[in-house]
């Protein structure tokens, strides 16, 4: 399928941050009560260096803003150094003005997972629905942590990692042993991500130029969660030379 997926391709990755900050700062200065989508991982951290910065320097306001997170991992709780609040907290909402309250992030520490997971749903209507979702993508194609065979139409839920994103989160930069990685996560679905008005999904470096291809120009297939996107009517990619350069 020839989708319908825009392309951005910038000369390097420190300018794919810039170019995905300014996009959602824009949001934000049109939409001041904007509901923001954000991701984890290392691609994005600079872009929150620089969204943390455009706060700063330039007075922009997210007190406004609600923001829900794609995913957290299944058994750790929010104060965990390798959890996904943990991430969220200080590497953008503590340097920044949005109300603590407004951030959405799934408790991976939850008594009841689906309970968890209807909750987070349920408060994304309630808020409006997500105006810009910020994904990144795995090397194996997933986006969140919907591993290839999720379903277009999932939701949020528990879910099982793959040994290709253990081994990917274990090899220094965030886990330092596979064994500690926790083996299951709470995900928001593909069907959850599909309905955000408009997504940006950032990718740099190699290690990334195969997933990307077969998310732009591969089938339309649930074997690429990413590829699930072909058809979203606003889906951008930012992607650095290296992660284009399979295209
Ligand atoms: C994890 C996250 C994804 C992220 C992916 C890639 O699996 N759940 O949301 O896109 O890692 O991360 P990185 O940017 O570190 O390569």
């Amino acid at each position: 399928m020839a989708g319908n997926i825009k392309l951005q391709i910038c000369e390097t990755a420190d300018e794919v941050s810039v170019e995905a900050a300014k996009v959602f700062a824009d949001i934000i200065r049109s939409i001041p009560d904007a509901v923001i989508g954000l991701a984890t991982g290392s691609t994005p951290e600079q872009t929150y260096e620089e969204l943390a910065k455009i706060h700063k320097s330039e007075g922009l306001s997210f007190s406004g803003v609600t923001t829900f997170n794609l995913d957290e991992y299944w058994g750790l709780n929010g104060d965990h150094d390798q959890s996904y609040r943990h991430f969220m907290n200080t590497q953008l909402f503590d340097k920044i003005d949005i109300r603590p309250w407004n951030t959405n992030v799934l408790n991976g520490a939850a008594s009841s997972p689906s309970l968890e997971c209807e909750a987070f749903e349920t408060r994304i209507l309630a808020s409006g629905g997500i105006d810009i979702w910020l994904l990144g993508i795995g090397g194996n194609g997933h986006i969140a942590f919907n591993e290839p065979g999720s379903p277009v139409d999932s939701r949020t839920r528990l879910v099982s990692l793959s040994e290709d994103t253990i081994e990917a989160n274990s090899d220094g930069r965030f886990f330092s042993d596979p064994a500690e990685v926790p083996r299951c996560a709470l995900s928001a679905g593909i069907g959850t991500i599909r309905e955000a008005r408009k997504l940006v999904l950032l990718a740099t470096g190699l290690k990334k130029a195969d997933a990307i291809a077969a998310a732009v120009e591969g089938p339309f297939s649930p074997d690429c969660p990413s590829s699930l996107l072909q058809d979203h009517p606003d889906c951008t990619f930012i992607l650095d030379q290296d992660a284009a350069s399979k295209l």
